[in-house]
C-alpha cells in the first residue's frame, strides 16, 4: 500500500514534469524564429520591403500607419500567421469583414505589390507573415521610429476563422483599463507591452464611428479638443461616421511621444487611450514615456518583437504561399 502511493505520486510528479516541459516547448516555439532566417535563401527580402514600404510611405504617410496596424491585427487572431490576408470567396469567409477589420484595416494592395517583387526573385520562400511583420518595422522607422532587427521564419496559415476574429480577441476603442490589460495578457504581453504599443497611435487616424461617444460622453476629456473633434463628428450615429480624425492631435505623421503627453492633457483620441493614463496603474509609464522618448523606444521594440512572436508556424506547420490572398 505504501508502495502503491509512492510509485503513484512519483508518476504523478513524472506527469507533471512532463507536461511542464511539453508547456515550455508550446511557449517556446517562437525560438524558431531568427533574424537570419532568410540568409541564404533570400538574402534581399529586407531591401525589397523597404524600398516598396518608402515609395507607399513617400505617397501616403498614413500607410505607415497602417500597414503597422495590419500586423497587430494579424498577430492577435490565431497568431502572426497572416490570416488576415485571406480573401473570402463564395464558400469561405475569412477576417477581413470582422468587427474591427472591415471597412478599416488597410494595406492589403501594398503587400501583394512586396510579395509579387520576392516571389520574383526567392519563389516560395518567404512567407506573408513575414513580409507583414517586417514592413511594420520599416513602417516605425520610415514615419521616424526606433528601428530593429525583425526575427522572421514565421510560415502562412492555410485557413481563418472569421468567428476568431470576431471572438473579442481585438480589444475594442471602449475598453477600459482592466479589459485592455487582460486582452494583452491572453496574448502573453504585459501592462508595459500595452503600453508601449499604444503609443504607435502617434501615428495614422480614426473615424469618428469609433470615437463618438468619448467626444460626446466621456469626462475624462479636455472640453475644447472635445469641441474641436465635435466638429467633423456629429452626435448622430450615421451621420458622418467614416469622416478621420488624427490619432495623435499634435504630430499625426511623426512616430514621436506626443501621443503620451496628449494624454496627460487629457486629449487622447479613444476612450481606450485615455483609460491608460485616467489615475490607474499605467499613469506612471505614460509620464515616463512622454519624458523620455528613450524609454518609450526602448520598450516598444520589446514589445513589437514579443507581438510579432505571437504563435508563429513553423517547421512543417501552414505553408507559404504564392499569393497572400488565398492558400496555395
Ligand atoms: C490597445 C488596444 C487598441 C485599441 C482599442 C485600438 C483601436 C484602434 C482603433 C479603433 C483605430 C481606428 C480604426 C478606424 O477608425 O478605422 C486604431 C488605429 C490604429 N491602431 Fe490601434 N488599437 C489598439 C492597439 C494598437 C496596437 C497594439 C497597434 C500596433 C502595434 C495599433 C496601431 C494602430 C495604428 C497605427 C492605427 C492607425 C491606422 C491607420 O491610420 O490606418 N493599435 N486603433
Ligand atoms: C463591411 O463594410 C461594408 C462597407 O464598406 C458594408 O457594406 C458591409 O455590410 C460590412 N460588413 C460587415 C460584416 O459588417
Ligand atoms: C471593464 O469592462 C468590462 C467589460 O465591459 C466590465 O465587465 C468590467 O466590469 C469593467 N471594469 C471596470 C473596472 O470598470
Ligand atoms: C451619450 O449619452 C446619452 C445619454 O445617456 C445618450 O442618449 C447618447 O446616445 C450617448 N451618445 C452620444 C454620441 O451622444
Amino acid at each position: 500500500m505504501v508502495h502503491f502511493c509512492f510509485s503513484s505520486s512519483s508518476s504523478m510528479i513524472m506527469i507533471v514534469g512532463l507536461l511542464v516541459v511539453l508547456a515550455h516547448l508550446k511557449g517556446s516555439s517562437s525560438t524558431h524564429l531568427s533574424t537570419d532566417f532568410y540568409d541564404k535563401s533570400c538574402p534581399t527580402v529586407f531591401s525589397i520591403v523597404k524600398s516598396v514600404v518608402k515609395s507607399a510611405v513617400m505617397e501616403e504617410k498614413r500607410m505607415g500607419a497602417s500597414l503597422l496596424r495590419l500586423h497587430f491585427h494579424d498577430c492577435f487572431v490565431q497568431g502572426c500567421d497572416a490570416s488576415i490576408l485571406l480573401d473570402d470567396t463564395p464558400t469561405f469567409k475569412g477576417e477581413k469583414t470582422a468587427g474591427g477589420n472591415n471597412n478599416s484595416v488597410r494595406g492589403y494592395e501594398v503587400i501583394d505589390h512586396i510579395k509579387s517583387k520576392v516571389e520574383a526573385v526567392c519563389p516560395g520562400i518567404v512567407s506573408c507573415a513575414d513580409i507583414v511583420t517586417i514592413a511594420a518595422r520599416d513602417s516605425v522607422v520610415f514615419l521616424g521610429g526606433p528601428n530593429w532587427k525583425v526575427t522572421v521564419g514565421r510560415r502562412d496559415s492555410k485557413t481563418a476563422s472569421l468567428e476568431a476574429a470576431n471572438s473579442g480577441v481585438l480589444p475594442g476603442p471602449d475598453s477600459n483599463l482592466s479589459t485592455l490589460i487582460q486582452k494583452f495578457q491572453d496574448q502573453g504581453l504585459s501592462p508595459t507591452d500595452l503600453v508601449a504599443l499604444s503609443g504607435t497611435h502617434t501615428i495614422g487616424k480614426a473615424r469618428c464611428v469609433v470615437f463618438r461617444e468619448r467626444i460626446y460622453n466621456d469626462t475624462i476629456i479636455d472640453a475644447s479638443f472635445a469641441k474641436k473633434r465635435q466638429r467633423r463628428c456629429p452626435r448622430n450615429s450615421g451621420l458622418g461616421d467614416d469622416n478621420f480624425a488624427p490619432l495623435d492631435n499634435k504630430t499625426p505623421k511623426i512616430f514621436d511621444t506626443a501621443y503620451f503627453k496628449n494624454l496627460i492633457a487629457k486629449k487622447g483620441l479613444l476612450h481606450s487611450d485615455q483609460v491608460l493614463y485616467d489615475g490607474g496603474s499605467t499613469d506612471s509609464l505614460v509620464e515616463l514615456y512622454s519624458k523620455s522618448p528613450e524609454s518609450f523606444n526602448k520598450d516598444l521594440v520589446v514589445a513589437m518583437i514579443k507581438m510579432g512572436d505571437i504563435s508563429p508556424l513553423t517547421g512543417s506547420n501552414g505553408e507559404i504561399r504564392k499569393n497572400c490572398r488565398k492558400p496555395n
